[in-house]
């Protein structure tokens, strides 16, 4: 697992701008954690990377929304999902998200953990997490933990180049840094 960590919804931003310069066609990343941790403003992030011009906006109650990649790296597509309105796992295989990113696209799946069971085994998990320990600031903007696990052998390989562009806001150096 790669610990990492946010002061501010830009810092998620960055940092998922910073994973989407390593992602590639066909990949999965499950989003997980509870009411406003930092899901969409993740997948904001990740989009303005792969140059998705205009808004990403929550899918929540379109469920998928698809967008174009108009970055010089191979991801042409960005496919943002939402499980939170599902309740069965057949809903989720009806999305059909492993037919969409077949080929060109990515997918982000907000509440992705719930879906796991028919999206297939290989998919980078992304936790995001309020941290109870600091004060918050000034507006709104409080720390998260990302946690990141990859399953399956499309993320085991890129695990140490992603460690290594996550680098700047790996958990444990801020916690030194702080001291
Ligand atoms: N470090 C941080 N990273 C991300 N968001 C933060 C951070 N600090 C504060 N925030 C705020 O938390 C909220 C996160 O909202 P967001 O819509 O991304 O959550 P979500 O996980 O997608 O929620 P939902 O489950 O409702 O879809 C935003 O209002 C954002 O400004
Ligand atoms: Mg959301």
């Amino acid at each position: 697992m790669i610990g990492a960590r946010t002061d501010d919804p830009d810092g998620t931003r960055s940092l998922a701008g910073a994973l989407a310069g390593h992602s590639r066609p066909g990949d999965l990343i499950l989003l997980v954690g509870g009411l406003g941790a930092g899901k969409t403003v993740f997948a904001q992030g990740f989009a303005a990377a792969l140059g998705v011009a205009g808004p990403v906006t929550s899918p929540t109650f379109t469920l998928v929304r698809q967008y174009r990649c108009a970055g010089t790296g191979p991801v042409r597509q960005l496919v943002h999902a939402d499980l939170y309105r599902l309740d069965h796992l057949t809903e989720v295989a009806d999305l059909a998200l492993p037919e969409l990113i077949e080929g060109e696209a990515v997918a982000l799946v907000e509440w992705g953990d719930a879906g796991a069971p028919v999206l297939g085994e290989s998919a980078l998990e992304v936790a995001l997490a309020p941290t109870e320990s600091d004060r918050r600031r000034d507006g709104g903007a409080e720390p998260r933990t990302v946690d990141l696990a990859a399953r399956g052998p499309a993320w085991a390989g890129r695990r140490d180049e992603i460690a290594a562009a996550l680098r700047p806001f790996a958990a444990d150096q801020r916690v030194r840094g702080a001291r």
